[in-house]
C-alpha cells in the first residue's frame, strides 16, 4: 500500500514533472521563436542596456537610462509610435567615452545613429550590418579604429555616412558600392585609402584634410552622380582624367586644391556645366586655363593659384559674360604679357581679383574701374608699368589694394582719398614720385599703408 502510494505518489509527480518539463520546453521554444523571429520593445531595452554598459565614462548623460522610467523616455532615444521600438539613438557631442556595443545590431528598427562629437573607441561593430533600416550613420569626431565594417553595405537604406576624424584605416570596402541610396560619404582624416567606384549614386566624396597619397582610384571618375568631389588637403597626386566633364556631369564643386596634382586642366572640365565652385589651386597644374568656362553660368570662385598655368589670357575673354563670378584667383601662376582690356568686362560682381606674383607687364587698365564692387585687388610682384589711372577712386569698396613690387611710377592720384573703406594699402617697391596726397586721410579705416622703396618726398600728412 504504502509502496502503492509511493509508486503513485512518484508516478503523478512524474507526470507533474513532465507536464512542467514540457510547459516550460514549449515556454522556451516560445521565447526563442519570440526573440529570434519576432524581436520586441524588450529586445531594444535589453540591447540598450547593453549599449549603457559599454560606455562607462557617460557621465550624467545616461543618468536617466534606468528602469524608473519606460525607455522610450530615455535621453537621446526615439521612438516609433507603432511598435514603441527604437528608431533614432541620437547622443551627439557629450564627450562620451566607451565602445559601441555590439548589441546595437539588435535596434533594428533604428533609421538614424548619431554619435558625432564624443569619443567613442575601438571598432564599428559589424552588427551594425543589421540595421537594414538605417539611414544616417553619424560617427563623425570619435576616436574609432579598425576598417569601416563591409556589412555596411546591408543597410541598404543608407543615404548619409559620415565618419570623418576617426582613425580609421584601411581600404573602403568595394562592397559599399552596392548602396544604391547613398548620397554623401565623408572620410575625411581617417588613413583610408582604394575603389569606390561603384558608388553610382555617390554626390558628395569629402576626404580633405588628411595626409592622404597618392591619386584618386581613377573609378571615381565614373560615379556620373557625383556633385562635390572634395579632396583638398592631402598628398594627392595624378592628373585629371581628360574626360572628366563628361563623366560627371552633375559637378558642381572640384575642390581638389594643395595637393601635387599635375597635368592640364582637361577641357571637358567645362562640360559639366553645373560649376559653383572650381578650386585646383596649389598643385602643379600646368598650360592654358580652358577657354569655354563661359559654359559655367553658376560659377562663382575660380581659384587656381600656386600652380604653373599661364600660356595665355585667352580664357578671360570666355569669362566676361559671366553673372555670377566672385572671386578669381590667378595668385602666383605664369602669366605673361599684357594684361588684356577684356578683364574689365568680367562681371561686376567679382569682390576679389588676385593677379599677384605673375610676369604681367603693360599698364594697369583705366578700364578696371568697371569692376565698382572690388574689395580685393592684388597685383603685387608683377611688370606693370605707368601710373595709377585715377579712375581707381571709383572702388568705394575697395579695402585692399596691393601694387607692390612692380615698376609704376608717376604721382600716387588724389583720387586715392576715395577708397574710405580701404584697409591695406601697398605700393611699395615701386617707382612712385611726388608727395603723398594728403586725400589720403579720408582713408579712415586704412591700418596697413606700405610705400617703403620708391621715391616720395615731402611730408606725412
Ligand atoms: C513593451 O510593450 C508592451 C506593450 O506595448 C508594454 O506593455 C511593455 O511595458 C513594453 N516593454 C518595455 C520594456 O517597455
Ligand atoms: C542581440 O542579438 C544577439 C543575436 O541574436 C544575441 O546573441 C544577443 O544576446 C542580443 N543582445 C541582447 C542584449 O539581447
Ligand atoms: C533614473 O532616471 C530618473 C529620470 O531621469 C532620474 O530622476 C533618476 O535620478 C535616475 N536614477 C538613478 C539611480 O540614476
Ligand atoms: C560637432 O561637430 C560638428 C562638426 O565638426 C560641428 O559642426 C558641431 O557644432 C559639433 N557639435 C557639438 C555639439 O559640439
Ligand atoms: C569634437 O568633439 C568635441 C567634443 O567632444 C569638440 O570639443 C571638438 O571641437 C570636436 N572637434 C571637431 C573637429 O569637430
Ligand atoms: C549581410 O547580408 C548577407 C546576405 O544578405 C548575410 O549573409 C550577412 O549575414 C549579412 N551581414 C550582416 C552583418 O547582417
Ligand atoms: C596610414 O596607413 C599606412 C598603411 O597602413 C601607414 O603606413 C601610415 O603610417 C598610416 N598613416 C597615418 C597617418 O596613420
Ligand atoms: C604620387 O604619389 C605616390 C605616393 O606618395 C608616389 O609614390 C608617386 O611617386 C607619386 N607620383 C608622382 C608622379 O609624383
Ligand atoms: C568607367 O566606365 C567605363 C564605361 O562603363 C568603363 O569602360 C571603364 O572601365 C570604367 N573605368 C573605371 C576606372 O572604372
Ligand atoms: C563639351 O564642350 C565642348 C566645348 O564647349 C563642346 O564643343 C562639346 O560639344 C561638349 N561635349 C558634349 C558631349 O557636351
Ligand atoms: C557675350 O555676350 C555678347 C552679347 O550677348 C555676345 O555677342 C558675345 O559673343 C558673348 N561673349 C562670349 C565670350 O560669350
Ligand atoms: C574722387 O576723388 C576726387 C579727388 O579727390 C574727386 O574729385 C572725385 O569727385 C571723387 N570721385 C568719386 C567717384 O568719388
Amino acid at each position: 500500500m504504502t509502496i502503492q502510494q509511493t509508486n503513485l505518489c512518484a508516478s503523478s509527480s512524474s507526470i507533474y514533472l513532465h507536464v512542467i518539463l514540457l510547459f516550460s520546453i514549449c515556454l522556451f521554444c516560445l521565447q526563442t521563436a519570440i526573440t529570434a523571429t519576432a524581436p520586441t520593445n524588450e529586445t531594444d531595452h535589453l540591447a540598450l542596456l547593453k549599449f549603457k554598459e559599454s560606455v562607462p565614462q557617460a557621465f550624467n548623460v545616461l543618468s536617466s537610462w534606468n528602469d524608473s522610467m519606460n525607455f522610450y523616455n530615455w535621453h537621446g532615444i526615439t521612438c516609433g509610435r507603432r511598435r514603441q521600438r527604437v528608431t533614432a539613438l541620437n547622443l551627439e557631442g557629450y564627450k562620451l567615452r566607451g565602445s559601441i556595443s555590439p548589441d546595437i545590431g539588435n535596434l533594428t528598427f533604428l533609421r538614424l545613429i548619431n554619435l558625432q562629437n564624443n569619443s567613442f573607441y575601438g571598432k564599428i561593430p559589424q552588427e551594425v550590418g543589421h540595421l537594414y533600416r538605417l539611414q544616417q550613420l553619424n560617427l563623425n569626431n570619435n576616436t574609432l579604429e579598425g576598417e569601416i565594417p563591409s556589412s555596411l553595405s546591408n543597410c541598404s537604406n543608407l543615404r548619409f555616412i559620415n565618419l570623418m576624424v576617426n582613425n580609421l584605416k584601411g581600404k573602403i570596402p568595394a562592397k559599399l558600392g552596392s548602396l544604391m541610396k547613398l548620397e554623401t560619404l565623408r572620410l575625411s582624416r581617417n588613413n583610408l585609402t582604394d575603389a569606390i567606384g561603384q558608388l553610382k549614386g555617390l554626390r558628395v566624396f569629402a576626404i580633405g584634410l588628411n595626409k592622404l597619397s597618392g591619386t584618386i582610384p581613377s573609378s571615381l571618375y565614373n560615379v556620373s552622380s557625383l556633385q562635390i568631389l572634395s579632396v583638398p588637403y592631402n598628398q594627392l597626386n595624378g592628373t585629371l582624367p581628360l574626360n572628366i566633364g563628361l563623366n560627371l556631369p552633375n559637378l558642381q564643386i572640384p575642390q581638389v586644391g594643395a595637393n601635387d596634382f599635375f597635368g592640364t586642366i582637361p577641357t571637358s572640365l567645362c562640360n559639366a556645366t553645373q560649376f559653383q565652385l572650381i578650386d585646383l589651386g596649389h598643385n602643379n597644374f600646368i598650360g592654358s586655363i580652358p577657354t569655354n568656362l563661359g559654359n559655367l553660368l553658376d560659377l562663382y570662385q575660380l581659384r587656381l593659384s600656386s600652380n604653373y598655368l599661364g600660356r595665355d589670357f585667352h580664357f578671360i575673354t570666355s569669362l566676361t559674360n559671366f553673372s555670377r563670378l566672385q572671386i578669381l584667383d590667378l595668385y602666383s601662376n605664369q602669366f605673361k604679357g599684357v594684361l588684356p582690356d577684356s578683364i574689365s568686362n568680367l562681371s561686376t560682381q567679382v569682390i576679389e581679383l588676385y593677379l599677384a606674383v605673375n610676369e604681367i607687364s603693360g599698364t594697369l587698365p583705366a578700364s578696371l574701374e568697371n569692376l565698382v564692387n572690388l574689395i580685393i585687388l592684388s597685383l603685387y610682384f608683377n611688370h606693370f608699368t605707368g601710373i595709377i589711372p585715377t579712375t581707381f577712386g571709383k572702388f568705394q569698396k575697395m579695402q585692399e589694394l596691393g601694387l607692390g613690387g612692380n615698376n609704376l611710377s608717376g604721382e600716387i592720384p588724389a583720387s586715392i582719398g576715395n577708397l574710405t573703406q580701404l584697409f591695406e594699402l601697398n605700393l611699395s617697391e615701386n617707382k612712385f614720385e611726388g608727395t603723398i596726397p594728403p586725400t589720403i586721410v579720408n582713408c579712415q579705416n586704412l591700418q596697413l599703408l606700405n610705400i617703403e622703396q620708391n621715391n616720395l618726398n615731402g611730408s606725412i600728412p
